[in-house]
């Protein structure tokens, strides 16, 4: 079962933006669901009822799935929440002509790993993973779905603009409270401390794995099988050291180090 068809993804790369929406971006396994939710909670001034009656992927659909065009077409136009996986070197033309406010999540890419990993094998729209040391190996030559976790990050941070923000899962872990309100700012949605503290109670990992609307537990078996794992597996900063061997992290670090070589800044920015 494919999420993605020809006629969505042309849909997606030609998307007419608007300057009013918000575009969450990241590879996946990167905090997508959590940052849809920090920005749903924003939006309603830290009030759950949004988040906890409509499905995630209706309040902000994925731009390139076969099913989003008629989602998107729902939602008012003032006020549009709109999620994407796709490369910017796929989607940067659609978005050259708007000010659409643009948050970029990053991951440490060992821990995107792991949780992409465990998520293969529960998720039938995507192949089998075999072995964990055969994944790491098609991570590493960029042929796992949705391709190189490299140039998706070089692609989107590379982009210097007042309508871009980088946020990483790392900071939101750290200091949820203080990546909400700075969000917030950047979308001129300026919040009280109650406010920011409701937000920051219902998007905690014990909320959001309760929340129906976000676990994926709605979502068709023949889509996700829960009983192989749940979306919302652990939610920790540095579960990589739990499946990583030393020769793992070492092959991991020298081609992390080739890839990476002209990033510098991005080096450490997880640790
Ligand atoms: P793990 O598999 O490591 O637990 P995405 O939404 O991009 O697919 O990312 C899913 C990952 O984000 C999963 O990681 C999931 O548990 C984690 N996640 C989602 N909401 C979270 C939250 N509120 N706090 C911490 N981690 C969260």
């Amino acid at each position: 079962m494919e999420c993605f068809s020809v006629d969505s993804l042309k849909y997606a790369v030609s998307f007419p933006f608007l300057d009013t929406d918000i575009l969450i971006v990241s590879y996946p396994k990167s905090g997508t669901t959590w940052l849809q939710e920090v920005v749903t909670l924003i939006r309603t001034r830290g009030n759950p009822g949004l988040s906890q009656t409509v499905e995630n992927w209706k309040r902000a659909p994925w731009l390139e799935h076969y099913y989003s065009s008629a989602l998107l077409e729902a939602l008012p136009t003032t006020a549009r929440v709109i999620t994407t996986h796709l490369p910017h070197h796929l989607l940067g033309p659609a978005l050259q002509h708007s000010k659409t406010k643009v948050i970029y999540v990053s991951r440490n890419p060992k821990d995107v790993l792991v949780s992409f990993y465990h998520f293969h094998k529960m998720a039938n729209f995507l192949p089998e993973p075999h072995s964990f040391p055969d994944f790491l190996d098609r991570f590493l030559d960029e042929t796992v779905s949705f391709g190189s976790w490299f140039d998706h990050i070089k692609g989107w941070t590379s982009q210097i603009n007042s309508n871009l923000l980088h946020i990483t899962y790392e900071e939101m872990s750290l200091d949820l409270h203080g990546t909400i309100k700075k969000i917030s700012s950047f979308l001129q949605c300026p919040l009280v401390e109650d406010e920011v503290n409701n937000c920051v109670k219902h998007c905690s990992f014990s909320s959001m794995k309760e929340n129906k609307m976000i676990n994926y537990t709605l979502v068709p078996q023949e889509i996700m099988d829960h009983s192989k794992g749940s979306f919302m597996r652990k939610g920790k900063v540095g579960d990589w050291k739990n499946m990583f061997t030393e020769e793992d992290s070492r092959k991991f670090e020298t081609v992390f180090t080739s890839k990476m070589m002209e990033n510098s800044t991005l080096e450490f920015v997880w640790e």
